[in-house]
Order: structure tokens, then C-alpha cells, then sequence
């Protein structure tokens, strides 16, 4: 393996949602990520003037490749950092992408003998509802989770929700808020030690950012 370039940092962005947010995050704290990254299918992009490289990742596998430390940092929800659980260090909390974690189901939702939740967060849910002292059986799925209540899949759901067009669309209602959600910046545990003072500096310029939009 080639050994580790210590003046580049890389970065796990996660493709989707939480992109366009992120991208202009570091763009307001003075990190001009190049307009046309924003529509790019490459999936590493080297910025050699701003001494960083970025890694497109599925959002899921963000803290994957941070805990390998294949990237130093990444930008990931913190509903993905509560159910993938990685051995990384979460350095800031970068309030954008604002959505909560709910439980969802059909308004005429009774207790039923033999629940069954669907989600996409399997872990979440199971914990939610062990520390609730309820049992059920909870069923991954990997998307359009709000399909299981509609057409007898499961009774309840376990999903993020953002503005709520979904819920409303599809005649549920959000029972419980499990937690809410921003996205975070996570470190590699080694290249936080290795790359401080960088990783530091980018914190910095990130908080700045970060406290003025929230004024
Ligand atoms: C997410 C989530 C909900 C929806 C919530 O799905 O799973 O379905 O967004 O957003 P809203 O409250 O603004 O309607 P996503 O778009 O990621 O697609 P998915 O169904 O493939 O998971």
C-alpha cells in the first residue's frame, strides 16, 4: 500500500440530500468546491489547490470508509451514525439537513398481538422499542418504507421524516419522535491525531460558518 499523503485530506461526502446542503456549508466557510462537482458522476475528485480530495460515497457508507480511515473525515446524518455505530469521533454538529427520527403509522393504529415495524434503521428501531418494553418483530427494508403500513406489511414504520409530504401524501401520521437529526462531521480516530492541525482548521472555518447562519 502507498504510503498516506499527510497535506491531503480526504473527505466522505455523502451523494443525495444532504450534498447540496453540505456543498454550500464549505463554500460559506471559505472552501470554494467548484459549482459543476454538484451534477459530477466521478467519485473521487482531487482539489489540490484547497490541498483536500473528496469522496463521493453513498451516504450508509460514509462512517465505513471514515472508521477504515480511507477517508480522514466524512459528513454523515446522525441517523446513520445511530444505526451503523462506527469506531469514529463525531467533531461538530453542522446543523443543516435538519429531519427527526419518528415512529409512523396509519391513524386508526390499534396494538396489534404480533407487531411488526418496518424500517430502514433496523438497529434504531429495535433499541427504540426495547427501551420502550414493547415486542416486536422489525423487518429491514431498503426504501419506500411508508409502502409496509399502506399494503399490510407491518403496522408501524420506522423512518426519517423532513418536511412530511410523504406522511401526508400516503394518509399516515407520526406517532413518537425518536430523536432529531442534522448532519455531523466525523473524523477517523488515527488521522485525527495525524492530520490535527488541518482537521482542526476546518472545524474552525466550519463553526464560523455554522454560527452565522444560525445568527
Ligand atoms: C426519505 C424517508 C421518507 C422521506 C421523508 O426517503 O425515508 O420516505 O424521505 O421526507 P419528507 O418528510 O420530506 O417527505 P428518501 O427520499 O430518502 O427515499 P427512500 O424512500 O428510497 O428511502
Amino acid at each position: 500500500m502507498s504510503q498516506p499523503n499527510m497535506n491531503i485530506l480526504k473527505v466522505a461526502m455523502p451523494k443525495g440530500r444532504i450534498y447540496k446542503q453540505a456543498s454550500k456549508l464549505f463554500r460559506e466557510a471559505g472552501l470554494p468546491i467548484p459549482s459543476d462537482f454538484d451534477d459530477t458522476r466521478k467519485l473521487v475528485i482531487e482539489l489540490p489547490e484547497m490541498d483536500m480530495e473528496f469522496i463521493m460515497a453513498k451516504p450508509v457508507d460514509v462512517p465505513t470508509y471514515v472508521e477504515y480511515g480511507v477517508a480522514d473525515i466524512g459528513i454523515v446524518g446522525k441517523d446513520v451514525l445511530m444505526e451503523e455505530n462506527k469506531d469514529v469521533f463525531e467533531l461538530l454538529d453542522l446543523g443543516i439537513a435538519k429531519c427527526r427520527m419518528s415512529v409512523i403509522g396509519l391513524p386508526d393504529w390499534t396494538p396489534s398481538i404480533n407487531p411488526r415495524v418496518a424500517t430502514k434503521y433496523p438497529n434504531v428501531a429495535s433499541q427504540y422499542f426495547r427501551e420502550q418494553g414493547q415486542q416486536v418483530e422489525v423487518i429491514k427494508l431498503n426504501g419506500s418504507i411508508e409502502l409496509a403500513p399502506l399494503i399490510g406489511l407491518a403496522d408501524r414504520i420506522v423512518d426519517m421524516v423532513e418536511t412530511g409530504q410523504t406522511l401526508r401524501e400516503n394518509g399516515l401520521v407520526e406517532m413518537e419522535t425518536i430523536f432529531g437529526i442534522t448532519s455531523r462531521l466525523i473524523a477517523n480516530r488515527v488521522s485525527y491525531r495525524m492530520k490535527n492541525a488541518k482537521i482542526q482548521s476546518l472545524c474552525d472555518l466550519l463553526q464560523a460558518a455554522i454560527t452565522v447562519k444560525q445568527g
